[in-house]
């Protein structure tokens, strides 16, 4: 089928008169002109901004190019901290879709606080891909333009970041726009129905969780001396929990949302512990490579979390529910099996990849102009995550309140190359790490 490719300044300003578009022209913070409450009836043009173009922005644009839920589609803007990443995202984007990619040199934008400019295009979504640190400045940023967003996960780092968010989360309400979160196992249909079937006491009462994602670990992009040390750990980033929050929240947080998701609530606290063990060069940063936690809901119900990054061991991306009746195991990856005392094994298939599912839902949801919203459990998930590092960090046992309520704050106010972004190699090319026990969780 021929995609429609509507860009006319006409088309687009009787796209703009029907879906009710609030052009205010007020000046708003970050030099944002235009506020919006778009929705894109019909064929309507949806301008995308692509904000952090690495694997998984790319991955998003090429998913939300190739959405189902709403035909005509372009990315229009590009931004990222580096230029050879801005120009990878444009090769690959055009190459796929050479239609669909209208990216000229003005509205390619580089440097740290690129969001701003990609944002102030005249764009309708926002795909916030960039490392998770920087996401609460620029999800505040999007919704205050008035902009729709798809955000990766986690939505933040540390408490204070999760907070914004949560107050992000509100006004994107208030203004009507969508808003949809990385966590693409909520739109797997193995999960779905999983989680359906324990909802429905399919394996009795819930006696306990658990959780894994244990893998050999991740890229490594080194040192070169032209480089400051912001420069660095904005390369480097996954090592540094400012960005990435330590791997227990840029990645685990899959499977501790989708406990979440079961028990239907969050942890009232945590216990746990953590170190490096095998991951211990001055390439990796200041995070641990091992943690073990015990989540504790308030019904008494715990949740088992193990997460690892070290070659040679045991792997597995999955979850687990232990019932009254029997257990469901899901695989982050495969399928779900339900084992019922006494019954044949129940089994359900993966199915489509939900980074698919979830982007064609956003657009069918901005299409009809219907409230779509995951930032809630984007927020709380991405929380209970920070919890658990917390737990692993310190050696004690954190509440959830404590926690959610902690002014620790590890993003740097100044976005600029010369600042400081706050870790600091030790004389011997070390970071120094948190020491159970002496490192204060809150
Ligand atoms: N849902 C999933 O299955 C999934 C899979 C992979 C990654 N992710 C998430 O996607 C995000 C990105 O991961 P990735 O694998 O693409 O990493 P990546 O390193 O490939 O890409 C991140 C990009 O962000 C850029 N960047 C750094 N600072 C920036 C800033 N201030 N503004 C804009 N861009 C900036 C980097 O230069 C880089 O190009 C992470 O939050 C990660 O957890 C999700």
């Amino acid at each position: 089928m021929t995609q429609p490719t509507v860009s006319s300044k006409t088309s687009r300003r009787a796209f703009l008169k029907r879906s009710g578009v609030a052009a205010t022209g007020a000046a708003l913070a970050g030099g944002l002109s235009i506020a919006r409450t778009a929705h894109a009836g019909g064929g309507d043009l949806v301008r995308v901004a692509l904000v952090g173009c690495g694997g998984r922005g790319v991955g998003a644009a090429v998913n939300a190019l190739a959405n189902t839920g709403h035909a005509n589609v372009k990315v229009v803007a590009l931004a990222d901290a580096f230029q050879d990443r801005v120009d990878f995202a444009e090769r690959a984007l055009k190459k796929r879709f050479p239609e669909k990619v209208d990216v000229p040199p003005q509205r390619r934008f580089t440097g740290l606080k690129c969001h701003e400019g990609a944002t102030a295009a005249d764009v309708d979504l926002v795909l916030l891909c960039g490392p998770p640190g920087v996401r609460p400045v620029q999800y505040e940023h999007a919704v205050r333009a008035g902009r729709h967003v798809f955000m990766e996960k986690p939505v933040a780092t540390d408490a204070p970041g999760v907070r914004r968010v949560m107050a992000a989360n509100e006004e994107a309400r208030r203004k009507k726009l969508a808003v949809a979160v990385g966590f693409h196992l909520r739109h797997e249909q193995k999960h779905q129905k999983a989680i359906a079937a324990i909802h429905e006491g399919a394996i009795g009462d819930l006696c306990y969780l658990r959780a894994y994602f244990n893998s050999s670990g991740v890229w490594v992009r080194p040192r070169r001396p032209e480089q400051t040390e912001m420069e660095y750990q904005t390369r480097n980033w996954y090592y540094f929990n400012w960005l990435s929050g330590d791997h227990i929240v840029e990645q685990h947080v899959h499977d501790i949302d989708v406990c979440n998701w079961m028990a239907g609530a969050v942890p009232v606290e945590a216990n746990g512990m953590g170190g490096r063990q095998v991951r211990i060069g001055k390439d990796y940063g200041e995070i641990f490579d091992h943690h073990v936690v015990d989540f504790t809901y308030a019904n008494g119900l715990r949740m088992f979390s193990q997460c690892r990054h070290q070659p040679g061991c045991w792997n597995s991306f999955s979850e687990h529910a232990h019932g009254t009746k029997g257990r469901m195991s899901i695989e982050g990856h495969g399928a779900a099996e339900m084992f019922v005392d006494g019954q044949d094994r129940v089994r359900w298939d993966r199915g489509p990849a939900g980074h698919q599912v979830e982007m064609d839902l956003l657009f069918r949801k901005i299409a009809a102009g219907e409230p779509h919203h995951e930032g809630d459990y984007g927020a709380t998930s991405t929380m209970t995550a920070i919890l658990g590092r917390m737990a692993t960090y310190s050696g004690q046992i954190v509440r959830w309140d404590d926690a959610l309520a902690s002014n620790l704050d590890l993003v740097p106010q100044d976005w600029s190359w010369d600042a400081d972004p706050g870790p600091k190699p030790g004389p011997d090319g070390l970071y120094p790490c948190a020491v159970p026990g002496v490192t204060k969780a809150l």
